[in-house]
This record gives C-alpha cells, structure tokens and sequence, in this order.
C-alpha cells in the first residue's frame, strides 16, 4: 500500500418517509442530505482528500418502512462515491431488500459482505434480529464470517452495528451484540490481523479496544445519545452536533477523523 487508503464511515441514519413527522424536533433526511452534500464537496474525485467509499453502519431507518427506504435511495444518490449499507436494530431486512435490491447478501440472505480493498478485506455484518434492538450473530452468519476468514490472509477491517462491548449507558448496554463471546471465538485464531472495528448504534463518539481489537464508533447523523453513565433505565437522548468519519488506512496504522459536517465556524489561521 503506498498513500493511505480513505474511506468514510457515516451511522444511525434513522431516516423517516418524506413529510413524517419531526422524530425528536428534527428530520433525519434533511440531516443526511446536509451530510451527503458536505461529503460530495470535500471527499468526491478531484479533492483533496477522495474517498473511495463511504460506509454506512446501519439504523438506515428510524421504523423500517418501505417508504424511509426509498427516501433514503434518493438522499445518498447525489453522493460520488460507491456506498456500502449495513443493517441495524431499527431496519427492516425486507424492506431495506425490497428498496436495494442489488445490495450484497450471504447465502442465508443477511445483508454481509466482504469487500476486497488495497487496504485489506472489509468484513461487513448484519447484526440485525427481528423482534429486538439487541444484536445477534446466530450460527449462520457467524460460520460466514469464519469462512471468508479461513479463505483469506493479510489485514481484516470489521463492521458491525452493535458493539460487542458494554459502555456503561444503562439502556445501550441492554441491547448490545449478545453473541460477543460467539463472534470472539471466530475472530480469536485471525486476531492479530483485524487491524480495526467500526461500530454504529450508541450515537456517541467512542474510541478503545474490544480484546485488544481498536474500534471507533461516532455521532449519528441524526438525534444522538448523551453521556450519562447512571443506572437511568431510558436511553439520554441528546442534540449534539452530528458526524461524519473520515478514515484514513496506511501500513503505519489506522487514523479515524471525525467532522462535525453542521458546524458553521469556520477555519482560521492559527
Ligand atoms: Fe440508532
């Protein structure tokens, strides 16, 4: 790999049908149209720093109808890079297949995919489970993931919606991935080469390691979850700014920036 390979990583859409009502005081679309259009400004082909694609780690509706999921084709359409969508716990595998119909599918039908990249093999899964906001990986979708491991060598990077980790936010940690001790038994042999995991589903800005796996998560582009590590059992809903990521992959290591794509402020010379 010469120049650091670039990608950009977007979550928690929770797009809503065009003329919905507000969902928390503000439209989930109009935010994702301010994203896309920042997006195609800063990262398209000519900029300075192009993205090869952008990668959109689920909650790609707020309640899954096939509606929200024609608006969400028609907001990221002005986007001038492929993107790669995941499933979270507020979408519907139906709809979302119905809406995308070319979108990549394991042979069990979950929206996974592995995506060859000069920056090594991108695993995508699909955490979603009908019937709860928990995560699951049941059998199949995990003996997937340990084949497109076993069959490949050289660097991993791991998508998912749900975090394997708790946080200490009382309500996400109800509903995290359930299957984290399944997933670790399949990464555990490949561990050394999974460079990165990105994560959506907590609306906040997070960074650590997970067994010694560095993962990031960030804001999404729509309501967020605020910082409060009470025993509070309803999720702190919260309007800070949203955010888009900009990674950045070399042999030297992974580097995630995130852009606050509303701020207004401006640049100035320091
Ligand atoms: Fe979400």
């Amino acid at each position: 790999m010469g120049a650091p390979f670039t990608f950009l990583h977007i979550t928690d859409l929770h797009v809503t049908p065009e003329g919905a009502p507000p969902l928390y005081g503000l439209d989930p679309g109009e935010r994702l149209a301010a994203a896309v259009a920042d997006i195609a400004a800063r990262h398209g082909p000519g900029s300075t720093t192009p993205a090869a694609f952008l990668i959109v780690t689920g909650d790609l509706t707020h309640h899954g109808e096939p509606a929200a999921y024609d608006r969400l084709e028609s907001l990221l359409a002005p986007l001038p890079m492929p993107v790669h969508l995941l499933l979270g716990n507020h979408d519907d595998r139906a709809a979302f297949g119905a809406a995308f119909p070319a979108a990549p599918r394991d042979a069990g039908g979950f929206v996974q995919q592995a995506l060859p990249t000069p920056a090594g093999l991108f695993l995508m899964l699909d955490t979603n489970e009908p019937g709860t906001h928990a995560g699951r990986l049941c059998a199949s979708r995990l003996e997937w993931l340990a084949a497109r491991l076993a069959e490949s060598e050289g660097d991993v990077l791991l998508f998912l919606h749900h975090p394997p980790h708790r946080v200490g936010i009382a309500r996400m940690d109800l509903i995290p991935l359930l299957d984290a001790d399944a997933l670790w038994q399949v990464l555990a042999p490949h561990a050394s080469r999974i460079r990165h995991l990105f994560h959506g589903h907590l609306h906040r800005p997070l960074a650590g390691s997970w067994r010694g796996i560095p993962f990031s998560s960030l804001r999404g582009t729509s309501h967020q979850v605020g910082l409060d590590l009470t025993e509070r059992p309803t999720a702190p809903g919260s309007h800070e700014p949203p955010a888009y990521a900009l990674v950045r992959v070399s042999e030297e290591g992974v580097l995630v920036h995130t852009h606050d794509f509303l701020d207004r402020t401006g640049n100035f010379v320091l």
